[in-house]
């Protein structure tokens, strides 16, 4: 079977040699979207590069015009590979009449003509491997030794903390380990739906270079809590390392006031923290 590999222009730096990208997407005076695949795949096996963040809304609807015209016109079969997939979170329901918005989005994009999805530290997953969700096929990949080896190059022998359960998986090579206890207050007033989250740290870190690792840094209120934690119990150094970094409230820079050493992402959204590359796990895969 041919196999062929598409590039959405937000995710063209995934080839660099080549700057690769093939499919056009533009937008009507209005705003919708417009989407153009100008090569063949009919009959072929797809391989889709599309980053969904920032602009997750915009993101996600060019990704299921893409997948419906993939299928439809023909394509054998199509993997899409979605660096951070957002709405990953929205995983639980806590109030009456909450739409389990994980759930949705998968749904969507199974049934748009996606047969596996590939993606990076899924929220809702918490571990490396292959799972269905939604009806829909995903392929979770960790970033978590990649990130873990980058600081242990640089640090001798240093702690590596994940700041909550959700995240230890992160942990299950190390030895020298530690898991915080977090928990997430109530919903903040107002528009945003946020809850605060509390951090109990629950093990020495006196003296120690510790590694802070996670899924992702989103608002920082998880790192923040996590490095204030870390600084008040003596910690000699503190490290921050996460798969995805969307670095809201001007998190990278409160994180590094707050006394982190070092804050490091991967490129699935590029930000000055972007040190860890996808390019070697995506050419591996394709
Ligand atoms: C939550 O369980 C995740 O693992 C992250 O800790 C969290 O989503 C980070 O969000 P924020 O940066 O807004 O605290």
């Amino acid at each position: 079977m041919e196999r062929i590999l598409l590039l959405t222009p937000n995710s063209s730096d995934f080839m660099k040699k080549t700057k690769f990208c093939n499919i056009i997407l533009k937008q009507f005076p209005d705003g919708e979207n417009y989407v153009r695949i100008p090569v063949e795949f009919a009959g072929r096996d797809v391989t889709l590069i599309h980053r969904c963040y920032p602009e997750q809304d915009r993101s996600l609807m060019q990704l299921l015009l893409i997948l419906t015209t993939l299928k439809e016109g023909g394509a054998s079969r199509v993997r899409a590979v979605v660096p951070y997939l957002p709405y990953a979170r929205q995983d639980k329901l806590f109030l009456k009449g909450e739409a389990l918005s994980s759930k949705i989005v998968c749904e969507l994009i199974g049934k748009s003509g996606c047969d596996e999805l590939i993606t990076f530290d899924c929220h809702f997953l918490k571990k490396e491997g292959e799972f269905t969700y939604g009806g829909l096929k995903i392929r979770n990949i960790s970033l978590s030794q990649q990130i873990i080896s980058y600081f242990k190059k640089k640090l001798h022998s240093p702690k590596i903390i994940s700041p909550d359960e959700g995240a230890s998986y992160f942990l299950a090579k190390e030895k020298d380990r530690g898991v915080m206890k977090k928990k997430r207050g109530e919903y903040s007033e107002g528009k945003s739906i946020y809850r605060k989250p509390e951090i109990e740290v629950g093990f020495e870190v006196k003296g120690r270079d510790v590694v802070i690792v996670d899924d992702m840094v989103s608002t920082g209120s998880t790192m923040l809590k996590a490095v204030e934690a870390c600084r008040k119990l003596g910690a000699k150094s503190i490290s921050c390392g996460a798969s995805h970094g969307l670095f809201l409230n001007n998190s990278l820079k409160r994180l590094k006031k707050a006394g982190a050493k070092e804050v490091i992402v991967s490129d699935s959204i590029k930000s000055p923290a972007s040190k860890i590359s996808l390019l070697n796990s995506l050419t591996e895969l394709l």
